[in-house]
């Protein structure tokens, strides 16, 4: 049996956009990973012996699933996949990056549909966050298709009526000739912790949370772990 003290705490990080800033939080904190810095690494597990941390980066949607089996102590993903996966974890701070908007997109002309209440088709990579939106707060039966990505090819050519997507800049929509009819929630990136990791690695545990609410709080008063 791995003794107590010898296990290392592992985080499961988004691969892309959020790992690169969930890096330099946590750095902020105290919490460093040289091996993380080569950016043409094609390595996916990353090791500081010196804290006894492992991080590693895999695909969004996964993120929730490593943590709820354990095999990740603490996670950082975005509150999309949170919301789509129900998963038993617990989210323990609001990281407040990665921000953008879950929507109800289209042409403009779509919005009467949304109007009449009319059975619509809606293509969506988030078929759990668009069937709760539509049933249970707008109380409007439609068709839900999922998709896995560019989403917002649905409406372009003909698939569906509206889409339910993350907007962010927007710039996609605009360059695709569509726009937000409707917006269901705002997301950010997410900590989440393994619910047994908790109460083992309590200690250790909190003091992270504790030093990243302050940091968040106060960005110019990070201190060392
Ligand atoms: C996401 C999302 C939109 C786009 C929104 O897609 O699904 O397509 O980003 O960003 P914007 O408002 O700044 O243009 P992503 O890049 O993750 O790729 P995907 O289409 O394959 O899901």
């Amino acid at each position: 049996m791995i003794m107590k003290e010898n296990r290392y705490l592992t985080f499961a990080l988004t691969k892309g956009r959020l790992a690169g800033k969930t890096l330099s939080l946590l750095e902020q904190i105290g919490i460093d990973c040289e091996q993380t810095k080569d950016r043409d690494s094609r390595k996916l597990v990353f090791v500081n012996e010196a804290l006894k941390l492992k991080f590693f980066l895999a695909k969004g949607p996964d993120v929730p699933t490593y943590v709820e089996y354990g095999a990740a102590d603490i996670g950082v993903v975005g509150k999309d996949e949170l919301l789509e996966q129900g998963r038993r974890v617990y989210e323990v701070l609001d990281l407040g990056f990665g921000r953008c908007r879950m929507c109800v997109c289209g042409p403009a002309d779509a919005k009467k549909l949304l109007r009449h209440h009319e059975m619509i088709r809606v293509a969506s990579k988030y078929p759990v966050i668009a069937k709760d939106y539509f049933y249970n707060k707008k109380h409007q039966t439609v068709d839900i298709i999922k998709l896995n990505g560019s989403v917002e090819l649905g409406p372009i050519v003909g698939l569906s009526d509206v889409i339910v997507d993350i907007v962010e800049t927007g710039s996609t929509l605009k360059e695709n000739g569509l726009e937000v009819l409707e917006e269901i929630c705002p997301l950010s990136a997410r900590m989440i912790v393994n619910r047994v990791s908790m109460q083992m690695e309590y200690e250790k545990i909190q003091e992270i949370i504790l030093k990243l609410r302050h940091l968040l709080e106060d960005p110019k008063g990070g201190e060392a772990i």
